[in-house]
């Protein structure tokens, strides 16, 4: 299963480079990321309206199949499609038949004979969707929603649009991830993101335990210390111990993480004054962030979720018409035989 940047790109891309799966950010440029967030920026209006709906994905079958637990993800990804009007459906796996020996190949072509047109994955196991990707029938979009430690593409968009939002730019921001940066797919996704958009530095913060072991290829900078991590920071972004992917013991106790590691107003003041402080959610108080700073007025923290809505309502209308103009070109060709 390849997913180095150039096979990313070229599975994630027409032959016009559009967008026709959305699998992570590795391979995809900085037009076309900047496309998914001025997109984006189209649909915010639309939340906004009394009727929130436009026909964009109207006739259209998206199957939401969500392998691991999701309360954010999965209800704006439900949100995105209907408000582009598409008929969706909602695959509960504990009650599925994948709990009765089903595979997941097969699964998947029960639900392709349904004449489903795009399937929203998330699942434990990194790199499911481009498995899935590879083996689907042509004609139907795959987006990912998080994969084991590896890719949360749309979580890492929505973070752009709000530090765009919030700052107008990433030329020149220092942005600091913090805590669990090793079983992270959203820190692997946002430092991708941020870095190919033209942010200027991009640090990772935390104990030696939490972070990768490919630090250094990253193209980030390595802190261990919050002081030094957070200096001069435009943005804080706080992530969630991930408990269920640590394999044995790599923490002392979640009171010296918060010692160390957790956001309290006295470290935030470390930051510039104007900084935001960001978290993809769902957090932990008193472990990795203090309420007074979540609730604070620097958190955008409830503003990632509500651009979580545009941003899928941009990636699934992109992937889908990349879909269709392959397709088209396809039925041509075809046809002048
Ligand atoms: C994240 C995830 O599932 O990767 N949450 C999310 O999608 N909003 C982060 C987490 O679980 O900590």
């Amino acid at each position: 299963m390849s997913t180095s940047p150039a096979s990313d790109r070229h599975i994630q891309l027409n032959p016009f480079g559009q967008l026709r799966h959305f699998l992570s950010i590795d391979g995809l440029d900085r037009n076309l990321l900047t496309e998914i967030l001025d997109t984006a920026d189209s649909f915010i209006e639309v939340g906004e309206r009394s009727i929130k709906k436009v026909p964009l994905l109207r006739g259209r079958t998206v199957v939401n199949l969500f392998f691991e637990a999701s309360t954010r993800t999965r209800s704006t990804f439900e949100l995105a499609a209907k408000r582009l009007s598409a008929d969706v459906l909602n695959l509960d796996i504990s009650t599925s038949a994948t709990s009765k020996g089903e595979s997941l190949s097969d699964t998947l072509l029960n639900l392709e004979a349904m004449a489903s047109d795009m399937f929203v994955v998330r699942h434990a196991q990194s790199g499911a969707p481009h498995f899935i990707a590879q083996s689907v029938t042509p004609g139907v979009a795959i987006i990912n929603a998080g994969d084991g430690r590896h890719a949360h593409p749309t979580q890492a968009m929505l973070d752009m649009l709000t530090i765009r939002q919030h700052k107008g730019r990433f030329e020149g921001l220092v942005v600091a991830i913090v805590g669990d940066i090793l079983h992270s797919r959203v820190a692997r996704s946002q430092v991708r993101a941020l870095l190919t958009l033209g942010a200027e530095e991009v640090r990772i913060v935390g104990p030696n335990t939490l972070l990768p072991r490919d630090a250094e290829t990253l193209g980030v900078k390595i802190h261990n210390d919050m002081r030094s991590g957070l200096r001069d920071a435009d943005v804080v972004i706080m992530l969630r111990l991930q408990r269920e992917r640590m394999e044995g013991a790599l923490l002392p106790s979640e009171r010296e993480f918060y010692r160390q590691y957790g956001l309290t107003t006295e470290k935030l003041a470390y930051a510039r004054p104007d900084a935001i402080v960001m978290h993809p959610g769902p957090i932990n108080r008193g472990v990795e962030i203090e309420s007074a700073v979540a609730d604070g007025p620097q958190s955008v923290i409830l503003n990632q979720v509500t651009n979580g809505i545009a941003v899928r309502m941009a990636v699934m209308s992109m992937a889908m018409s990349g879909q269709l103009a392959e397709r088209q070109a396809a039925a041509e060709t075809q046809a002048s035989k």
